[in-house]
């Protein structure tokens, strides 16, 4: 396959490689949401969605990149800790590029799809008793003693794959209207988009294609019961304290450590930009909302939605912004989670007469 010049390597300018192991990945769309934006009452609001991507989140981004240069490296056996969606971009990047893989998963919270597919591409599962913080600390522990290539979003090459989200955002977004967003809404754990974002943003400025006044807020949102991020920008603090208990439904984003915070505190900090805690209703119902539109997300992803409806009911975010949400990933990840945001399916006997009845036609 050559699939140089698409999706992600259309921003080979901007990455260390031509090409790298592809699905092809990137290139994901800019939905409109036009009844939303009237219910948050921001200028315009478009919903970037990562879900789009070979394996139904952004971080295939970071794998075509980071596997590339497992390659080059000619390493024998890739890893990662994970709430989910890395394991299966792993999986999957590591099955094309025919390398084993190796993922270590909190036992019991880590929604069905995800371990689905890191199943069937052909990774090595292992459940730990304990949550994705004591995971990391493990693959990075196998990492230091050389036995496998660390592909967590530790992995500066994973950024590099995941600053066109970035760049893609810029680009149509100015294609649309003529101007960048003035703020980006994105769900945080690690905090690797966030601090890829930044990245992205810094690098535009000093290639010239962005003013630095132009550059858009970035702004985290963490589920409140895990939310170490939050609680470091409203104390005006330069370090993250690690959360050791996390619980909320978006399993995604259940992480106490965000190891990226050093990169990506700065970013929200620079770029004017806050964070946000949410509850698990307010993700829900966030969730429902895009659900109504035709946007399908999991539940971490709509996070960024309810961060948005929160920061306008304080009046941090004003009614005439552009605002740019990241959904991170599909519907599909977690099955379960949309059956409980929507409805269960309603038993009716074998025969039309029956079904008439049943939704009360005539
Ligand atoms: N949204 C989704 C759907 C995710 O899977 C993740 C991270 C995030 C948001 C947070 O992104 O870490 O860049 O701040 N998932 C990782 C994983 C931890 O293992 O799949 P971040």
């Amino acid at each position: 396959d050559d699939f140089s010049g698409e999706g992600v390597w259309r921003y080979s300018a901007g990455l260390p490689f031509e090409e790298g192991v592809s699905l092809p990945e990137g290139h994901t769309p800019l939905h409109e949401v036009p009844r939303l934006r009237e219910d948050l009452g921001v200028n315009r609001l478009r919903v970037k969605h990562e879900g789009m991507n070979p394996t139904g989140s952004f971080k295939d981004r970071g794998m075509t990149v980071g596997v590339r240069v497992a390659e080059e490296l000619g390493v024998d056996r890739l890893a990662c800790a994970s709430t989910g969606n890395t394991s299966a971009a792993l999986a999957a990047y590591g099955a094309r590029a025919g390398l084993e893989t190796l993922v270590l998963l909190p036992a019991g919270k880590v929604a069905a799809g995800k371990v689905a597919q890191a199943s069937l591409h052909g990774a090595r599962i292992l459940e730990v008793d304990g949550n994705f913080d004591a995971c990391l600390d493990i693959v990075q522990n196998l990492a230091n003693r050389g036995e496998v290539y660390l592909l967590n979003s530790l992995n500066p090459f994973r950024l590099e794959g995941q600053k066109t989200i970035g760049f893609e955002i810029l680009e149509e977004f100015r294609d649309d209207y003529g101007t960048f967003p003035d703020r980006i809404v994105l769900p945080v754990g690690n905090a690797g988009n966030t601090a890829a974002l930044f990245k992205a943003f810094r690098e535009l400025v000093a290639a010239g294609a962005m003013d630095a006044d132009e550059v858009p807020k970035l702004t985290g949102v963490q589920a409140a019961g895990a939310a170490p991020m939050v609680e470091a920008i409203e104390n005006g603090a330069d370090e993250v304290r690690r959360w050791e208990s996390v619980e909320t439904r978006a399993t995604a984003i259940r992480i106490g450590n965000p190891v990226n915070a050093p990169k990506a505190l700065p970013g929200i900090r620079e770029t004017g930009g806050t964070a946000v805690a949410v509850d698990d209703e307010a993700i829900t119902a966030a969730q429902r909302d895009l659900a109504q539109e035709g946007v399908g997300v999991e539940p971490a992803s709509a996070a960024s939605v309810a961060g948005l409806r929160t920061l306008r009911e304080r009046g941090v975010v004003d009614a005439d912004e552009d605002v740019v949400c990241l959904t991170t990933g599909h519907l599909l990840k977690d099955p379960d989670a949309a059956y409980e945001a929507g409805g269960d399916p309603e038993p009716v006997a074998n025969a039309t007469e029956a079904v008439l009845e049943h939704i009360g036609a005539k």
